[in-house]
């Protein structure tokens, strides 16, 4: 997959992974990276699905309607990067934290629901439920901090509340953290995401 791997200076931090929303890039989410662990390595992922030209993780049939098939494959073949990266760049593939947002917080979420040993904690700003009516793995103890906006359109409060039980009924531990705004992503939602991350890690 198309990506930006920056070697941080403490190798014991985990290496942030970052991904991106629709029509994003590998470069978007990189100040991100420094504002929540400046030491970590960082890897940034480009999602390999185009939708008129923008970059996504997965296909979806509507706005907010996911294509489950592509989703399932996309989720494996992010699940063997982030195996081949750690194998290329020499880092500790069980000290990864995803940082994603929008489509990049729902397939860091879909990690979540496929494999228990996916990621070691995970930054998800505005993501929806991947997928309904599955068993989730066993998650017990991994942090997941979520960022939801009570007025957006894209993933309504409810969404976020349905996201945040499932979870925690795999045994993560989920900080959801709501913005009175919309879907964009805020200083102060970054703020709390940081500040979550250096009680956390
Ligand atoms: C998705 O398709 O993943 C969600 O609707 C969020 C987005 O617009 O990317």
């Amino acid at each position: 997959m198309k990506h930006i791997y920056q070697q941080g200076t403490n190798a014991e931090a985990p290496v942030l992974v970052l991904l991106h929303g629709t029509g994003g890039t590998e470069r978007d989410l990189l100040p991100l990276a420094g504002m929540i662990s400046p030491q970590s390595s960082v890897l940034s992922i480009r999602g390999n699905v185009l939708e008129n030209g923008m970059p996504r993780f997965f296909k979806r049939l509507a706005e907010g309607v996911f294509d489950e098939e592509d989703l399932v494959l996309r989720t494996k073949e992010l699940y063997d990067f982030l195996d081949e990266a750690a194998e290329t760049y020499g880092f500790n593939r069980r000290n990864l934290v995803a940082v994603g947002y929008s489509n990049g917080a729902n397939i860091a979420g879909s990690l979540l629901f496929h494999y228990s040993d996916a990621l070691r904690g995970a930054i998800l700003h505005h993501p929806m439920v991947p997928r309904r009516g599955i068993q989730l793995p066993d998650l017990s103890g991994v942090p997941v901090f979520m960022g939801a906006g009570r007025n957006d359109p894209i993933c309504p409060p409810q969404e976020s509340e349905d996201l945040e039980q499932l979870l925690s009924e795999a045994g993560a531990v989920v900080n959801l953290h709501w913005e009175s705004t919309g879907h964009q992503l805020t200083g102060s939602e970054i703020d709390a995401a940081s500040a979550w991350y250096q009680r956390t890690f």
